[in-house]
């Protein structure tokens, strides 16, 4: 069925309308006029506080915004994805990370069986192994404890566990260390296991295809590397676990399928951290906490399910992306956690959101003519507040933020926690405010620096903050952006769960492989700048 094009929607036309009155409105109108904006435009839920008042909206812009997403069977489009169908056309599959934390059990069927026993059993099994590791209780092939936890995965089997593990941290065993390995440059290996003890490292490979480049190279140097260092094949087995969907390939390196954790075609790499994929966090923080993990994300999965849209952040965020990219052709979006642990969140999101929407087909097949998943990217602040902020300022572009916080501090000083804060809304309210010409004069400033020291304002952010970050708070953020970019793959009509935008690379990288060989006797044909590229490496080597 052809599906009628977002930006012939009625209500796409009536937000077009809409923006042409809004365009020159600012915040400071907004808020002058309103002493209750804060309110009205903030929704508190299960722990976390959502303030989206500094956003360049009306109660209209939001009443259409959300008329265009009833309009596009958001409701209907949860409800899909919730049951199990099979809402990944291109792959045929379902999209079920909603049903690694559904921890009530309720049955979930794809192609006629519950998939909740599967899961609840991955889950027992990740337990059990990780209470060994961590007790001391999985020994080596010398019978050793292990020490050291490499991860070697790339994508959604790196960028995830590497940044809970990293951010959750505080509440990690400290006597172990946790390394992650995803690129194929040799550097990332050797760097990282200079100066480990093979004796006491267990190698962690996470690959749903298990077929990856990346990770297939770095696993197989990690193995030779066990085995020279340890004196034996027989080695492999102690030092090495696999978390796949791939059954064969994981028994043809030579890992035990015992010590393979499974998931399923119908989780999506960049959606895989709440499943078998989670495992060094989980050896990092203990299955309590990683179960604390899982109900966060389950909460929000509920409120997502269940809110209202008026009430529901995701769908909100969501909403609001649209705004600006569609209407005010933002076409970045920047992630900005005050909070040190929370440092690898761009990254990780830069993956679940581009990855998703970077689209430009519909679901019915057409290109699209409208402008779908924006640029991703950020910084901790207060760091980014000495690079970057600069640009948001007063750069020509512009690009809506979302600054993530924390009201107490996992940490004893006061001081430290409570500057980190005052800058996160300091930012926010200089981005949104400001400073005019007339401030400026008032306090003295000379008539030649005015038009360099003005911050013109009217540059939007939501907020996002909670009491403290802990496992489940944690769990709760990373689900509000999983929904987000759902919904706004809904409204972009795109399908959010392929990327077969990173096969061509895949491919043209094989050939250009063997071609880079000095023996390579074959015919080289590319295009010029291709050709000279791979004759130049060639003569050097
Ligand atoms: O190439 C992209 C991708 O397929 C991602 O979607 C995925 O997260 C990553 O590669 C890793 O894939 P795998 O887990 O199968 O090694």
């Amino acid at each position: 069925m052809i599906r009628k094009r977002v930006t012939e929607m009625k209500e796409w036309k009536a937000l077009r309308r809409h923006y042409k009155k809004m365009k020159d409105v600012t915040l400071r109108q907004l808020f002058a006029s309103d002493a209750v904006r804060a309110e009205k435009f903030s929704i508190n839920d299960g722990g976390i506080h959502f303030d989206y008042s500094k956003n360049r909206i009306t109660e209209e812009t939001v009443s259409i915004l959300l008329e265009l997403a009833h309009a596009r069977g958001l409701r209907n489009e949860i409800e899909r994805m919730f049951r199990g169908e099979k809402i990944n056309e291109t792959e045929d599959r379902a999209v079920l990370h909603t049903a690694l934390r559904n921890l009530s059990g309720a049955p979930v069927i794809v192609d006629g069986a519950d998939v909740m026993p599967g899961v609840f059993s991955v889950l027992d099994r990740m337990r059990d192994f990780s209470d060994r590791v961590r007790g001391g209780r999985w020994k080596g092939h010398t019978g050793r404890p292990m020490r050291n936890i490499v991860n070697i995965g790339i994508g959604g089997s790196d960028l995830g566990p590497r940044m809970v593990t990293e951010a959750l941290k505080y509440y990690s065993r400290r006597e172990m260390n946790f390394f992650y390995v995803s690129n194929i440059d040799e550097t990332h290996i050797v760097e990282t296991l200079r100066g480990l003890d093979p004796a006491e490292t267990l190698f962690i490979i996470a690959s749903k295809t298990f077929t990856t480049q990346e990770t297939m190279t770095n696993a197989g140097t990690a193995k030779t590397w066990i085995i020279d260092h340890l004196g034996s094949d027989k080695a492999v087995p102690f030092h090495f676990v696999a978390l796949s969907t791939n059954a064969d390939e994981v028994n043809r390196f030579g890992i035990d399928r015992e010590n393979m954790f499974a998931f399923w075609d119908w989780v999506g790499g960049r959606y895989s951290l709440t499943s078998a994929i989670g495992l060094s966090t989980m050896i990092s923080i203990g299955y309590d906490h990683f179960v604390s993990l899982l109900n966060g994300f389950n909460d929000t999965d509920r409120h997502f399910r269940q809110m209202p849209f008026e009430k529901n952040i995701p769908v909100i965020m969501a909403l609001l992306g649209i705004w600006y990219h569609n209407f005010f052709n933002a076409e970045t979006h920047a992630i900005l956690p005050y909070d040190q642990y929370l440092k690898k969140f761009p990254a990780y999101l830069q993956q679940a959101d581009m990855e998703s929407n970077g689209k430009s087909v519909d679901r019915s097949g057409r290109r699209v003519n409208y402008q779908t998943g924006p640029v991703i990217w950020g910084e901790p602040g207060t760091n980014g507040q000495h690079a970057f902020y600069q640009l948001l300022h007063q750069g020509t572009m512009l690009v809506p933020a979302d600054f993530i916080g924390f009201a107490r501090s996992l940490h004893g000083a006061v001081d430290h926690h409570r500057k980190l804060v005052a800058n996160l809304y300091a930012q926010t309210e200089a981005l949104a405010f400001g400073k005019t010409a007339e401030e400026l004069r008032a306090e003295g400033v000379p008539e030649r620096l005015i038009p360099y020291r003005t911050f013109e304002g009217n540059r939007p952010s939501n907020t996002i903050m909670a009491e403290l970050l802990m496992p489940v708070t944690l769990g709760k953020i990373i689900a509000l952006y999983e929904h987000k970019i759902f919904t706004q793959g809904v409204i972009w009509d795109v399908y959010s769960f392929d990327q077969w935008g990173v096969e061509l690379g895949k491919t043209l990288a094989e050939k250009i492989f063997m071609e880079l060989e000095p023996g390579f006797s074959g015919d080289v044909k590319h295009d010029s700048s291709t050709t000279c590229l791979i004759n130049y490496y060639r003569s050097w080597q």
